[in-house]
C-alpha cells in the first residue's frame, strides 16, 4: 500500500521507495502540505507546522475574534486558491457569476484506487507491468463559491514518481469561469533553494541556468502557443550546496505541450512555493453548472543523490511510462534524413540515389523531408497542400515507397500539420482556418500562419490527409513539425466569451490528431519537431517517443543542448543526426567519429548526401554503425551520467553505464584545444566496487599516424577495480587533432 489514509487524524501519506508526500486536513478543513521529500521514518510530519500571529496576515473567520495565529497566508497548503486570505501565488483562480474571485478549498474526503489515473483528452503517464501505481483523489468544495476541486495523485513506489492533475466542476447555479488552474502547488516551510531551469532559443535549446531564490515571484513560461525553445517545462528545485551527485533535489516536469506558466515564491518568512501549469495569461475557461474542466499533468520526482539522481529516476520514468506503444521497447530505425543534403531541391530518383547508398552504409530508413507537397519549393508557400507532387518527384508517392521496400529501406514523411500558408490551396478554400483575429492582419512567422486546430473540422481533415498519404506511401514514420509560435489568437470555432479557450484547445486539437494517428496506425514511429526542439517534453512524448532536439547538428554545440535536455529526458528520446562537414549552422568542421559519437547518445540518425563522400568517410559510418549498433541497448537503456560540464574542462564527458553495472560507455568529447592543456580525469559511477573491469579505447578516434601514449596504454587492455574507477577516476586521453573525441568501453572482467 503505497497511499495511506488515517480518517481519525486526517492525514494522507504518500510513500514511495525513498520518499513520503503528506497533507493532513486539519479542524477547520485545510489541507496541510506536511512535507515531500526522504522517508524520515516519522508518522505524521506536520509536528513541524508552527502558527503564528505575524500582523497583516488575515484569519479565517472560523477561528473566531481572539486566534490570530491561525493564517492561510503562512501556513503550507497542499492547493493554494486565490482571493481568501492567502496572499502568495495561487494555483487555482476562479471567477463566478456574481464577478467575484474569492475560493476557499476544504477537504471533504478522498479516494484511493489501484492502478494509475487517465486523464480525458491529454496525455498523462501509464502504469507499466510491476509497478504497482496507485491513484488518490482528494476531493475539496468551495460550498458558498459552488466549486469542487479533485485533486489527482498517481504514485509509483518503485519509480520514486508522484504525479498530479487537477479537476474542478462548477458546483453552483451559474456560469463560472476558470482563471488559473494548475496542478502543481508545492510549498516547503524552510529551506533555502536554488531554482534549475532550462532556457534557451532556437538552434540553442535547454541551457540550464541555477539561480538562487530570492524574496518574491521568479517565473518563467511560455506564451508562444507551445512548451518553446525558450523555456522547457521543467524544473529542478535543489539545496543550495547540491551538486551532480549530492544533494536534496526536486524534479518537476509538465506533460503539456502548450502554454505554461512556472511560479517559484519565496515569501516573507522564507517559505518557498511552487506552482506550475497552463500560462494564465490567455486562458480562461468557462463551466457551466455541473461541468469540469481537467488540468494536464505534473511529474514530480525527490532525490538526495543530487541532479543526477534527478535525471536517472526521470529518464527510467519517461522512457517506460510516459512514452508507450509499439516504439517503447524498440530499438527505434537508424534514419538518413533529407533535409540538410538537399534542402527543397530533390527528386524522387534523388531520394532514391540516397538511400540505395545509404541502406550500403548500413542505415534502416529514409525520411523524406519538407518539399514533397503541393508546389513547395521553399518556405513560403503550400502548408497544408497535403497531396504529394508527383511532377517534382518524378512519380507517385506509391512508386517511390514501393522502391525504397525494395531497397529494405523504411520510409519516413515529413509533415507540418498545425500551419496553413497564405499562398495554398487549403487557404484559398478556407482562409477561416487559419488563426488571425478577423479585421486585423495577422503576424507571420517563417512566412506561415497556424490552422486552427482547436476546431474539430480541422482535426478531422487533417487526419484523413495525413492518413492517406502515409497509406500511399506505405510510411512507418512521419516526422511532425511545428515551426512558429502562435499569436494573434482567435478562433470562429467560439463565441467572444470563451476565446480564452482556444489555445488549450488548439493543444487538445493536436494530441487528438496523433491520438488518431496511433489508433489507425499503430506501428507508426511519429518523431517530434518544432524548428529543432521547440516543443521538447513530457505531453509530445506521450505520442512521439523521439523528438528533434535541435536544428542545430553541429556536434560541438550539440554536447551543450544534449547535456541541458539530460537534465529531464532520457538519451533515446533525442534526435540526433550525423550531418555534413563544415557544418550549415556554424560552419564548424569536425571529424566524423565525433559526429558519430555525439549522434549516438541521441537516437542516432544521418542528414547528409552519402553520395558526396569520400570512401573513407563512408567507411566511418559503416564503423559508427556497427558500434552503435552493438552498444545500442547499453546507450538507450543505460543510467546516464553527466561527468562533466561543457566548456568547463575544454572535455564534455559522459557516461552510460548498463543497469546490473556490468559495463559502461564513456564518450569524451574536446570542444577546444590548446597546447599543453591540464589533463582530465573522471570518476564514473555504476559499477560494481568490488569486480574488476577492462578498458579498451573503441578504435576509429585516433588520427593516423599520430602516436598517444594513453591510446597505447588502454588499448594493452589493463583491468581496474571498480572502486578505483569510481572513487579515484580515469584519464581522459589527450587530444590529438582539433574537436578530438574518445569513447571508452569498460567491461566487467568475467
Ligand atoms: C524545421 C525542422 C527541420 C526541417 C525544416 C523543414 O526547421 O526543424 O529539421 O524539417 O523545418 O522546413
Amino acid at each position: 500500500m503505497s497511499i495511506i489514509y488515517s480518517p481519525e487524524e486526517g492525514l494522507i501519506t504518500l510513500r514511495t521507495k525513498n520518499t513520503v508526500y503528506q497533507m493532513k486536513a486539519d479542524e477547520i478543513g485545510t489541507l496541510l502540505h506536511t512535507w515531500y521529500g526522504e522517508d524520515t521514518g516519522e508518522e505524521d510530519l506536520s509536528y513541524a507546522i508552527h502558527r503564528m500571529n505575524r500582523g497583516f496576515s488575515g484569519n479565517p473567520h472560523e477561528k473566531g475574534m481572539t486566534d490570530r495565529s491561525y493564517s492561510f497566508d503562512q501556513l503550507p497548503l497542499e492547493t493554494a486558491t486565490f482571493g481568501a486570505g492567502d496572499y502568495r501565488t495561487a494555483a487555482i483562480m476562479v471567477r463566478h457569476e456574481d464577478g467575484s474571485r474569492a475560493l476557499r478549498l476544504r477537504f471533504s474526503g478522498c479516494r484511493i484506487c489501484p492502478g494509475k489515473y487517465t486523464l480525458p483528452d491529454l496525455p498523462a503517464s501509464v502504469e507499466d507491468k510491476d509497478d504497482k501505481a496507485e491513484t488518490l483523489i482528494v476531493t475539496m468544495e468551495d460550498p458558498e463559491g459552488g466549486v469542487k476541486a479533485e485533486l489527482f495523485y498517481g504514485v509509483f513506489p518503485e519509480k520514486d514518481v508522484i504525479t498530479r492533475a487537477l479537476r474542478l466542476t462548477n458546483t453552483g447555479r451559474g456560469e463560472k469561469r476558470i482563471l488559473k488552474a494548475a496542478p502543481l502547488s508545492l510549498d516547503f516551510i524552510t529551506g533555502e533553494y536554488d531554482l534549475i531551469s532550462f532556457n534557451g532559443k532556437w538552434a540553442k535549446e535547454r541551457v540550464p541556468e541555477r539561480q538562487a531564490l530570492r524574496c518574491g515571484v521568479q517565473s518563467f513560461g511560455s506564451v508562444r502557443g507551445a512548451s518553446s525553445h525558450h523555456h522547457n517545462p521543467s524544473a529542478i528545485l535543489c539545496e543550495p550546496s547540491a551538486t551532480e551527485d549530492k544533494g536534496k533535489c526536486w524534479g518537476i516536469s509538465f506533460v503539456y505541450s502548450g502554454e505554461f506558466l512556472f511560479e517559484a515564491e519565496r515569501d516573507m518568512i522564507g517559505q518557498t512555493r511552487l506552482v506550475l501549469g497552463i500560462h494564465p495569461d490567455d486562458f480562461e475557461w468557462v463551466l457551466q453548472p455541473g461541468e469540469s474542466f481537467t488540468s494536464p499533468e505534473v511529474l514530480l520526482t525527490y532525490s538526495s543523490e543530487g541532479f543526477s539522481g534527478i535525471s536517472r529516476q526521470f529518464h527510467d520514468f519517461i522512457r517506460k511510462n510516459i512514452v508507450r506503444g509499439y516504439w517503447r521497447d524498440r530499438p527505434r530505425p537508424i534514419l538518413i534524413n533529407n533535409w540538410e543534403a538537399t534542402y527543397f531541391y530533390f527528386t524522387g530518383e534523388k531520394l532514391i540515389e540516397i538511400a540505395s547508398t545509404a541502406k550500403d552504409l548500413g542505415i534502416e530508413m529514409l525520411v523524406m523531408d519538407d518539399g514533397w507537397f503541393g508546389d513547395r519549393n521553399s518556405d513560403y508557400n503550400a502548408l497544408g497542400d497535403w497531396e504529394p507532387n508527383e511532377e517534382k518527384l518524378g512519380m507517385t508517392l506509391h512508386e517511390l515507397g514501393a522502391r525504397l521496400e525494395d531497397l529494405g529501406m523504411r520510409f519516413g514523411i515529413w509533415f507540418e500539420p498545425e500551419t496553413i500558408s497564405e499562398d495554398s490551396d487549403l487557404f484559398r478554400a478556407h482562409p477561416d482556418w487559419a488563426i488571425a483575429v478577423p479585421g486585423r492582419a495577422p503576424d507571420l512567422s517563417r512566412s506561415e500562419l497556424l490552422l486552427d486546430m482547436s476546431r474539430r473540422d480541422v482535426q478531422d481533415y487533417i487526419i484523413e490527409k495525413m492518413s492517406a498519404v502515409i497509406e500511399e506511401g506505405r510510411a512507418s514514420y512521419v516526422k511532425w513539425d511545428f515551426n512558429r509560435s502562435m499569436c494573434d489568437k482567435f478562433t470562429h470555432a467560439l463565441p467572444a466569451g470563451r476565446q480564452g479557450e482556444m489555445a488549450h484547445r488548439f493543444v487538445l486539437g493536436t494530441y487528438r490528431v496523433l491520438e488518431s494517428l496511433l489508433t489507425r496506425f499503430p506501428e507508426l514511429l511519429i518523431e517530434g519537431c518544432s524548428g529543432g526542439g521547440g516543443r521538447f517534453d513530457c505531453g509530445m512524448l506521450y505520442y512521439t517517443p523521439q523528438i528533434w532536439c535541435s536544428d542545430n547538428t553541429d556536434p560541438v554545440e550539440r554536447l551543450t543542448i544534449q547535456y541541458g535536455t539530460s537534465f529531464i529526458y532520457p538519451v533515446n528520446t533525442m534526435g540526433a543526426h550525423v550531418s555534413a562537414s563544415p557544418n550549415h549552422q556554424t560552419g564548424r568542421t569536425t571529424p566524423m567519429e565525433t559526429r558519430s559519437a555525439v549522434a549516438m547518445s541521441g537516437t542516432f540518425g544521418y542528414e547528409l548526401d552519402p553520395n558526396r563522400l569520400s570512401e573513407e568517410e563512408k567507411e566511418e559510418i559503416r564503423r559508427g554503425i556497427r558500434v552503435f549498433s552493438e552498444l545500442r541497448e547499453l546507450i538507450h537503456g543505460g543510467d546516464y551520467y553527466r561527468l562533466t560540464r561543457p566548456d568547463d574542462t575544454g572535455c564534455t564527458v559522459f557516461e552510460e553505464a548498463a543497469k546490473d553495472g556490468k559495463k559502461a560507455l564513456v564518450t569524451a568529447v574536446y570542444d577546444h584545444v590548446r597546447a599543453n592543456p591540464a589533463p582530465v580525469y573522471v570518476c564514473l559511477h555504476g559499477l560494481k566496487e568490488e569486480k574488476n573491469y577492462r578498458l579498451r579505447l573503441i578504435p576509429g578516434h585516433v588520427q593516423k599516424g599520430r602516436n598517444n601514449p594513453a591510446d597505447e596504454a588502454y588499448r594493452e587492455g589493463q583491468t581496474i577495480r571498480g572502486s578505483s574507477l569510481m572513487k579515484r577516476g580515469i584519464y581522459i586521453p589527450q587530444y590529438t587533432k582539433e574537436y578530438q573525441s574518445w569513447q571508452i568501453l569498460i567491461e566487467e572482467e568475467e
